[in-house]
């Protein structure tokens, strides 16, 4: 398999929305399964703390999706005048609770309460965010056992599915955040790519992209990455999830101006149906993974 497709009048989509779907049928076949074989249905807390309307929709999305694929769902919903010693006792009573398999603290937090904290509080096996130091030195080694952040996992699943082996690859990943940019590096490196972070103080950044065979955007500014900054037959994972207002109608659009990128990649991904479906598929993948952990059960054996 070749890392850069040959060239094509226009680059072919990676279906993110597809692949979720899959990824979310093969996830619910194996919650079936662990109940049937150990009585353990899993369960995934998710906590939101205040009124962000973005924040909102998300949650929503979560406790849908988890009851869905055939889990608890656990929703703790606080006002944004909540404290940090609150917040931090609800962690402990869901560490603590056997039914909680899943904790996900939804980010961003107010203000008065120190973030790190909270995710240091999490149980690193309940982390199916992967926040925790714990799984992100354990992701930053290599280890086979750490809870893989979901946006990030969602993308290399997606360039796994689309081009076999990455081993070789160059890739440029743009933007730094413990989200999406560090663990998206750690996870390229695991897979044998030369990887480059690039960030806001980059030099010359449309060069360092124009090298990349695989390009993750997820810096969050529209259509921040041009036509001409890519490599004939690349790879472009677009995270980006911008709100914009154009022609008075609002609309979501990419880090990457998708129409001018098409004409030069490979396989690019769309915004919306790309990366957004499969960062939720994700977590109820780790949600499973999780569960499975506790049972004592290989979760490829279900
Ligand atoms: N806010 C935006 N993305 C995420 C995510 O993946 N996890 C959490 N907990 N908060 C977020």
């Amino acid at each position: 398999m070749t890392l850069t497709a040959p060239a094509r009048a226009s680059a072919r989509l990676i279906d993110g929305k597809a692949f979720a779907a899959s990824l979310r049928a093969r996830t619910a076949r194996k919650i079936k399964s662990l109940l049937a074989r150990t009585g353990t249905k899993p369960g995934l807390a998710v906590v939101l703390v205040g009124e962000d309307p973005a924040s909102q929709v998300y949650v929503r999305n979560k406790a849908k999706q988890t009851l869905e694929a055939g889990m608890d769902s656990f929703e703790h919903r606080l006002p944004d005048t909540t404290g940090q010693a609150e917040l931090l006792a609800l962690v402990e009573i869901l560490n603590r609770d056997d039914k909680v398999h899943g904790i996900l603290v939804q980010l961003p937090l107010p203000k008065q309460i120190d973030a790190d904290a909270v995710l240091r509080a999490i149980d690193p096996a309940k982390d199916v965010d992967g926040f925790h130091v714990v799984n992100v030195g354990k992701l930053a080694t290599g280890a086979k056992d750490a809870m893989v952040p979901c946006t990030p996992l969602g993308c290399l699943m997606l360039l796994k599915e689309t081009l076999g082996s990455l081993a070789g690859a160059r890739a440029l990943v743009l933007g730094r955040s413990n989200i999406v940019g560090r663990p998206m590096a750690a996870l390229l490196i695991g897979e044998s790519c030369t990887v480059t972070v690039a960030h806001s103080k980059t030099r010359d950044l449309p060069e360092e992209c124009r090298r990349a065979d695989i390009l993750i955007a997820a810096v969050g500014k529209p259509r921040m990455v041009q036509g001409d900054w890519i490599k004939p037959g690349a790879s472009v994972i677009d995270v980006g999830i911008n709100r914009v207002t154009e022609h008075g109608k609002q609309r979501l659009v990419g880090d990457v101006d998708f129409d001018a990128a098409a004409r030069v990649a490979g396989w690019i991904t769309p915004v919306p149906g790309g990366v957004g479906p499969m960062t939720i598929a994700c977590l109820l993948a780790n949600t499973l993974t999780a569960a499975c952990r506790r049972a004592g059960i290989d979760s490829d054996s279900l």
